[in-house]
């Protein structure tokens, strides 16, 4: 039985397995989430994670955590938001499903995830709020066994209402 639980408060202080982060293709530092989780995890994780192979959208890439408390940094690439109707829903689904299955493959008993695509790339908060808690759900429920603890993290406001009302909402 995993805990799935909303905690509020900046990605790159916790102390898991892996934290998650909100990257784009090439996997440099960029803005948002990403450029907090490389400046604290420092120059190495940058050289690490611009080495991998590009990532296409819905996909992700594994390095070590360098800097950070967590052993590793799973690279998502969520999609761009831009009507609602190209398969955005599908693809944010899919980049979750991805940054849990690589976490697992090495091992990973605790995993943070943050409200992936939802600067930057302009995703509706409630929405993807549903998409991961739902996509989250259906991987634990396959999977009861594999985790621990999977912490949906944000900084505050309209991120951390939607969160907390997709998890309390019936599944
Ligand atoms: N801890 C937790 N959540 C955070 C933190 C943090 N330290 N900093 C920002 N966030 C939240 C933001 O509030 C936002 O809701 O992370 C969410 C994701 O926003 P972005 O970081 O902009 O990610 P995304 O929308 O997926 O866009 C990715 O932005 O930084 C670039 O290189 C990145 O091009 C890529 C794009």
């Amino acid at each position: 039985m995993t805990d799935l639980r909303v905690h509020q408060g900046d990605i790159t202080a916790l102390d898991v397995d892996v934290i998650v982060n909100a990257a784009a293709p090439g996997l440099g530092s960029g803005t948002g989430v990403s450029r907090a989780i490389h400046d604290a995890a420092g120059p190495d994780l940058f050289a690490a994670a611009t080495a991998l192979d590009p990532v296409g959208r819905g996909d992700a890439g594994i390095t070590p955590g360098f800097g950070l408390k967590a052993r590793w940094v799973v690279h998502a690439v969520g999609p761009v938001f831009v009507t609602g109707k190209m398969g955005e829903d599908k693809v944010l689904a899919r980049t979750y499903r991805r940054a849990l299955e690589l976490a697992v493959e090495k091992g990973a008993r605790s995993v943070a995830l943050p409200a992936i695509s939802t600067g930057a790339y302009r995703f509706p908060k409630g929405l993807a709020a549903q998409i991961a808690v739902a996509t989250v759900r259906a991987f634990v429920a396959e999977w009861p066994d594999a985790l621990d603890q999977v912490l949906f993290v944000a900084t505050g406001g309209d991120n951390i209402g939607a969160l907390t009302a997709a998890l309390s909402a019936q599944p």
